[in-house]
């Protein structure tokens, strides 16, 4: 077996493009369907120009996840994340990311998540280099390259995250670092699943790919997970 085919990729489907009428119902069948990460997108409106949901839709999905085991990770896109980590953790999120590009004492808030039990993300938008990461890489369990600007779904995959994805692969092999996650995030689907599986990712956030009305949502994760498995095959 070679290192290609030891991973395997997660898809944690973003709920910001599900059916909000029909919240649980959606979550469940993405549970039922064998997802085991749920992504929740926090916007504050100043950090990006968006506001979306906050502790209480966490807490709201948590018996679902439980049920199923599931982690729930909040992608916090928002100014002072340290201010609201212990609310999302009474929530019921699991895995908490933050950005780098809004936290300026990022050994701090990596520790607050960590003590709070859980796992420590850092996010980075498609224009800050991956040699930020340099100094907290051994703090964290996630690294999350956005292939998007964030703030919205549904937009146009950054083609050059790809490349940023090997090198990444690259830097946790020669780190001694494997066991850190790349999660991606933004305009992934079937067209680009399978090359960022070969590039190195390790879970592919999926809104509009999951929740698009074209296919049932159980469909559409079936077709993602094909993919990646086709691409490491
Ligand atoms: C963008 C969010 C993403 C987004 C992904 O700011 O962080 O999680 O919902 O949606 P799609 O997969 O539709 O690009
Ligand atoms: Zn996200």
């Amino acid at each position: 077996m070679n290192a290609k085919s030891a991973r395997s990729v997660q898809i944690a489907p973003s709920i910001l493009a599900a059916d909000f009428s029909r919240l649980g119902e959606q979550v469940n069948e993405c549970l039922e369907a064998g997802v085991r990460r749920i992504h929740i997108d926090v916007m504050d409106g100043h950090f990006v120009p968006n506001i979306t949901m906050g502790p209480l839709v966490v807490e709201a999905l948590r018996p679902l996840a439980q049920r199923f085991n599931a982690v729930m990770e909040v992608h916090l896109m928002i100014e002072n994340p340290d201010l609201y980590l212990a609310d999302f953790s009474r929530a019921g999120a699991s895995a908490m990311t933050v950005h780098l590009e809004a936290c300026p004492h990022l050994h701090r808030t990596v520790h607050n998540i960590r003590s709070l039990n859980a796992q420590p993300g850092v996010a980075l938008n498609p224009a800050t280099p991956l040699v930020m990461l340099d100094a907290i890489l051994p703090e964290i369990d996630v690294a999350l390259l956005m292939s998007v600007d964030p703030g919205f779904g549904g937009q146009k995959f950054i083609a050059s995250t790809i490349d940023k994805v090997a090198r990444l692969r690259q830097i946790l092999i020669e780190r001694s670092l494997e066991r850190i996650e790349i999660e991606l995030d933004g305009g992934v689907g079937e067209e680009n699943i399978g090359e960022l599986a070969r590039a190195g990712m390790t879970i592919a956030v999926a809104g509009t790919s999951v929740f698009g009305r074209h296919r049932s949502i159980t469909e559409n994760i079936a077709f993602l997970q094909s993919a990646c498995v086709a691409a490491l095959a």
